[in-house]
């Protein structure tokens, strides 16, 4: 069974196939990065439009990457929220009329569940494990963390989610994207973070909000906690001091802002994994591609972890397709007036 899947949720145009066991034949993205960086940040009409110039190549060059003919597909899936109205929509309506022309069912799908199910698609260098024999392993612990999400989410079947605990206030990603605005660095926030924090000298340690007692996260304090110390350093507002400011004070800060991040994802991660039993814990999301994070998560935790590749880490049709494959095989389908979007995430996600 091929499934088409369809991702529009934000600012990457992407399409993906995977086959019935999971395997991705194609998973193309174009991405809107350059696009919107000049702004420092997502500007959804900007984002519409170009989702609506990329839709077609991008779904044709994924059906040529695939190797198949428009015939193969046997479903089309697409996300159906959370996300920007206006960049939903085009993708939505594609995904609809793909499915009409082929005569295939339809099934949207939730952005987040399509970032977990971005664990399970098999590519060349990742998937060990075929799809069909990972059912029944479960309950799975997930840390979802995007540009707009911060979600410790229990697998409890496939399909089968239970939302544990979220952030009160910015998402893992947004704090990573508004931290690097702080420092002068460029959107996105969270590789250049990582990139400036490679070689740090040591910086005082920026506060830990645990949140103790709950799953939930809170990440506003720490970004709060950086630009005032970019202002006791004199190196926000910028140009504040005159001359440029220190590269190595930049990069102690970057470094001392990523470490309480990571610190807090990792040990809440593995504490609510252990206590609700899990047999592993699957890290999804943008964030997920952040080096740190994953190294620390994989040392410390008891449990194993499945981490996807980058690519399949941030936004991409091939994780929308897989979660559709799950949701296919569960037997749903949707019927054609599917246009409630549960949850729309409207402005811009790195604006302080
Ligand atoms: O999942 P995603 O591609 O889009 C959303 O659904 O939001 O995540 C984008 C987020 C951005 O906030 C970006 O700064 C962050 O993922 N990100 C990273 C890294 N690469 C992307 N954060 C930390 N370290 C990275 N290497
Ligand atoms: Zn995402």
């Amino acid at each position: 069974m091929n499934v088409l899947g369809i991702e529009t949720s934000c600012d990457e145009t992407s399409v993906g196939v995977v086959d019935g066991d999971g395997r991705v034949l194609a998973n193309v993205v174009a991405t809107q990065v350059d696009l919107h960086a000049r702004y420092g940040g997502i500007v959804p009409e900007v984002a519409s439009r170009q989702h609506v110039l990329d839709i077609r190549p991008v779904c044709e060059q994924a059906i040529i990457d695939a190797g198949i003919d428009w015939g193969d597909i046997e479903a089309v899936t697409a996300t159906h929220g959370p996300g920007l109205a206006g960049s939903l929509i085009v993708g939505l309506n594609f995904a609809k009329g793909l499915s009409a022309a082929l005569g295939v069912p339809f099934v949207g799908v939730n952005h987040m569940d399509g970032h977990v199910y971005g664990a399970w698609a098999r590519t060349e260098d990742y998937g060990p494990k075929p799809f069909q024999e990972l059912v029944g392993e479960q309950p799975i612990m997930c840390l979802v963390v995007s540009g707009g999400h911060t979600e410790l989410v229990l697998l409890e079947d496939h399909g089968k989610f239970r939302l544990l605990g979220e952030t009160r206030d910015d998402a893992a990603g947004e704090a990573f994207d508004k931290a690097a605005r702080v420092l002068g660095l460029r959107y996105p926030g969270g590789p250049e973070i990582q990139r400036v924090a490679e070689n740090a000298p040591d910086a005082e340690p920026l506060p830990r909000a645990w949140m103790r007692g709950t799953d939930e996260f809170s990440f506003s304090g720490l970004k709060t906690a950086v630009l005032n110390r970019a202002r006791a350093l004199g190196i926000y507002p910028p140009g504040a001091s005159g001359e440029a400011a220190d590269p190595q004070i930049i990069a102690g800060l970057a470094k001392a802002f990523q470490d309480s991040v990571v610190d807090v994802l990792v040990t809440k991660t593995i504490a609510a994994a252990k206590r609700e039993a899990c047999v592993g814990i699957v890290l999804v999301g943008g964030v997920a591609a952040n080096g740190p994070l994953r190294a620390s998560l994989e040392s410390k935790s008891p449990l194993p972890v499945a981490i996807p590749p980058f690519k399949l880490c941030t936004d991409n049709g091939a994780m929308i397709a897989m979660s559709g494959l799950v949701n296919f095989r569960n037997g749903r389908r949707d019927d054609w007036d599917l246009d409630v979007i549960p949850s729309l995430r409207i402005g811009t996600s790195s604006l302080i």
